[in-house]
């Protein structure tokens, strides 16, 4: 089969020499599209692409429909807001995710945000320790419990809130279980967002929720752009002169943000949460063996369109 590696960001080199030589070995071929800067490119490139290994590159209806011999697209990473669900499970194209493979990367990055921001960016200006502070956790999944395991390791309290799981179980990852969004950012001076974009989440943390953190708090947005509604955090960090914003994925008013409150806000200039050798390797071949399985014996226990 010929599968396509399209990663607009790419792997690093050792991901891409290992999921080669996973596809290659199971005797499939490997066409690589790294680092495009058209959208042109990728409807070309998957012209006969039977296979795609993608990380945030947007699979589209559109690019679905260029591409007649496609049967799974794996996204090498955990987020699949990226990828036309709709539109692949009418095309009967099957889509997977490799869940947790990347995630050490991204709660070391939300950590290190906490510790740059605590620090004011690195400047000579006295800065505070994260120790004996209480850090929220929205959503105790992969990252988020890693994010809260490293915390506790850094003398913070942890607290979570998670719709999914029990008090039991979150208390058994290490946190104190919240029962409200509104509680879980009254209660944290540090807040790490975990939750993925779904029309349900998307810019659902504005005003109301940042402006109920306590005083000097800081979140941290390592998620997605679009669960933040952007006016809101602009009027409570306007508002709200002790308050700190740092993302991995950089608001779209992230210039004026900048202009306004200087290093109270950071944001990564390209989303690299899961941007380590590690993570690239631990996904992106996680990705290639998904794909050798499905091909070899049906597997689709990633599937996430079914
Ligand atoms: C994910 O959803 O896995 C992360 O956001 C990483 O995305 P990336 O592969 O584009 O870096």
């Amino acid at each position: 089969m010929k599968v396509l590696l399209a990663t607009e960001k790419p792997f690093a080199a050792a991901a891409v020499e290992g999921i080669s030589a996973i596809l290659r070995e199971a005797g499939h071929e490997v066409v690589k599209l790294e680092k495009y800067s058209d959208k042109a490119e990728l409807l070309a490139a998957v012209k006969d692409a039977e296979a795609m290994i993608i990380r945030s590159d947007k699979v589209t209806a559109e690019v679905i429909a260029a591409a007649p011999r496609l049967k799974i697209v794996v996204r090498a990473g955990a987020g699949y807001d990226n990828v036309d669900l709709e539109a692949s499970k009418a095309a009967g194209v099957v889509v997977m995710n490799t869940p947790g493979q990347n995630s050490n990367a991204v709660a070391e990055l939300a950590i290190g945000l906490m510790i740059y921001m605590a620090r004011t960016e690195f400047t000579p200006a006295t800065g505070s320790e994260i120790q004996g502070k209480r850090l929220g956790v929205q959503a105790y999944g992969n990252v988020g419990r890693l994010v809260g395991g490293k915390a506790k390791a850094l003398g913070m309290s942890v607290c979570a809130l998670d719709p999914f799981l029990t008090d039991e179980q979150i208390i058994a990852g290490g946190a104190d279980p919240v029962h409200s969004v509104e509680d879980l950012y009254a209660a944290s001076d540090y807040l790490s967002i975990h939750i993925p974009a779904l029309p349900s989440t998307i810019k659902s943390i504005g005003y109301d929720l940042i402006t109920r953190m306590p005083k000097g708090a800081t979140l941290v947005n390592t998620a997605r752009k679009e669960v933040i509604d952007e006016d809101g955090l602009l009027k409570a960090l306007e508002e709200r002169q002790d308050l700190k914003y740092a993302a991995d994925v950089m608001p779209d008013n992230y210039a004026l943000l900048k202009e306004k409150f200087g290093n109270r806000v950071f944001a990564t200039p390209k989303k690299m949460g899961a941007q380590t050798s590690e993570a690239n390797v631990n996904a992106g071949l996680a990705a290639a063996r998904q794909i050798v399985d499905y091909f070899a014996t049906g597997n689709t226990r990633f599937q996430v369109n079914k």
